[in-house]
């Protein structure tokens, strides 16, 4: 066991499966404690308790206000401080524009966009009183070109890129970092059904694994990054380098 996260204290949404499953898992064994937040709570209990003592599970809807004041509460009670928020929650729909209902559209701003807002704003507090503290916001590939029928989505991931810019100058004398991640196509629940033969546009044409993710949030949750705030971290396979595609 390796120890770059000793004495940190992270809370992960969305903790409970896919990425932040892995990042969970990824922060404990660098010797960190990690608040496995989610609305799936049986898989997040279980998680849990593979992980105890060095983890506990918060049920937390990115949504509420009042789920994530009572998360930061849970925090500080179990472990007595926090120092890391990841804002990995997140959820995909795909239509086209005339398609894609109020609702939707609602439903997917309101987790992966606001979702990330209420979370800086409820966590800012503490990070800022327990700085040097970071705050990760996945983003996407998503959130740095467009893809057809992802108009919500993607709409969701450029703006966490600006709210993760406007938070990093806010907090930037405060001793809180405010990153954003932009992984590619990634193995998870999320993209369950689709196959490495479809994305020959890719340049390392595969997708990625959870695990190649979580080295990039253990990296911007240690200390070890400390001079990077306001910036895009990408892991992609090369895909936003260009279109690996033959001509034909
Ligand atoms: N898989 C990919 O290819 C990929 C690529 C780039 C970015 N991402 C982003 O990475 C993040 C993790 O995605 P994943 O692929 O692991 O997906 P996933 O569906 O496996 O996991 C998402 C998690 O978020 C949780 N969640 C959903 N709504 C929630 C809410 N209202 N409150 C709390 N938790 C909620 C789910 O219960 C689940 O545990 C997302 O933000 C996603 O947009 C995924």
């Amino acid at each position: 066991m390796t120890t770059r996260l000793k004495g940190k204290v992270a809370l992960v949404t969305g903790g409970a499966r896919g990425m932040g499953e892995s990042h969970a898992r990824g922060i404990v064994a660098e010797g960190g404690k990690v608040v496995i937040a989610d609305v799936l709570d049986a898989d997040g209990n279980k998680l849990a308790q593979e992980l105890a003592p060095n983890a506990i599970f918060v049920h937390l809807d990115v949504t509420s206000t009042a789920d994530w004041d009572n998360a930061i509460a849970e925090t500080i009670k179990a472990f007595g401080t926090l120092n890391v928020l990841v804002n990995n929650a997140g959820i995909l729909t795909v239509a086209p524009i005339g398609d894609l209902t109020d609702e939707q559209w609602d439903r997917l701003i309101g987790i992966n966009l606001t979702g990330t807002f209420k979370g800086i704003r409820a966590a800012a507090p503490v990070l800022t009183a327990n700085a040097p503290s970071s705050i990760i916001n996945v983003s996407s590939t998503a959130g740095l070109a467009g893809f057809s029928g992802g108009t919500a989505y993607v709409s969701s991931k450029f703006a966490i890129r600006g709210l993760t810019k406007a938070a990093a100058v806010e907090f930037g004398r405060d001793g809180v970092r405010v990153n954003s991640i932009h992984p590619g196509n990634v193995n998870t629940p999320m993209t369950a059904g689709f196959s490495d033969a479809k994305v020959p546009h890719v340049p390392m044409n595969r997708f990625g694994e959870a695990s190649e993710i979580t080295n990039m949030v253990i990296f911007l949750a240690s200390d070890e990054s400390s001079f990077s705030t306001g910036a895009e971290f990408v892991a992609d396979g090369g895909e936003r380098a260009g279109n690996a595609t033959p001509f034909s």
